[in-house]
């Protein structure tokens, strides 16, 4: 029996999209897409994230000519591929971009990161706006002059972005099939192995 409910539905049918009508989502589904980050659990609740909501095209393509160029400087085929791309956008020429940054003195930055931009993901979804994490953008984030370009408050760094907008065509939940990895427990002693 499979157990379902809201949550769980929105878990089972997000799936990355990167392909965007060309119509922006209004400013207050973005605030609440914001504020779903703000839930997320953080090391000793630190809340260390911030978020930048960029819907400026010529800073976006910027971004993504300069995570393209790092890209072709890669070591990895397939990375240095992409950077050659012409057709190929960081972003997906999605109308929002949300860059996820950390403060740097924080106890565990990146954990409570990831813990933020999944809960974005998920409440995207829910509010039927899609997304997509984008770590390909890493080059140019991670580099000296991003934070300034970005207007980020001081010690932080920016470490991933969230390509959003409203999915081009209706999506069927299908994506890019899951392992269900077998687990296994322990309980009271006795170790149990679960086949899925
Ligand atoms: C850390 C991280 C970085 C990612 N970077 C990219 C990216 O740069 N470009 C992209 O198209 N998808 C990116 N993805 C999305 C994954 O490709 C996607 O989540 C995975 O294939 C599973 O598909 P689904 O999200 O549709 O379930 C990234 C996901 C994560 C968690």
């Amino acid at each position: 029996m499979t157990i379902d409910n809201l949550v769980l539905d929105t878990i089972r049918k997000r799936r990355s999209v990167r392909r965007f009508r060309d119509l922006q989502i209004p400013d207050e589904t973005l605030r609440a897409i914001v504020e779903a980050g703000d839930w997320a659990p953080s090391a000793c609740n630190d809340q260390s994230w911030h978020f930048t909501l960029i819907q400026d095209r010529q800073l976006m393509d910027r971004i993504s000519v300069a995570s393209k160029e790092a890209l072709r400087r890669s070591e990895t085929k397939w990375m240095v591929d992409l950077g050659n791309n012409p057709d190929f956008h960081v972003f997906y020429r999605a109308p929002t971009v949300l860059i996820a940054s950390y403060r740097e003195n924080a106890v565990d930055p990146h954990a409570d990161l990831c813990a933020a931009v999944e809960n974005i993901l998920l409440a995207a979804w829910s509010l039927g706006v899609g997304s997509c994490w984008v770590g390909l953008a890493r080059g140019f984030l991670s580099s000296p002059e991003a934070p300034m370009l970005l207007e980020l408050p001081q010690g932080y760094k920016a470490a991933y972005a969230v390509a959003l907008g409203f999915p081009f065509e209706a999506t069927t939940g299908n994506g890019p099939a899951r392992k269900s990895a077998p687990f296994h427990w322990i309980k009271e002693g006795k170790v149990l192995r679960e086949e899925r």
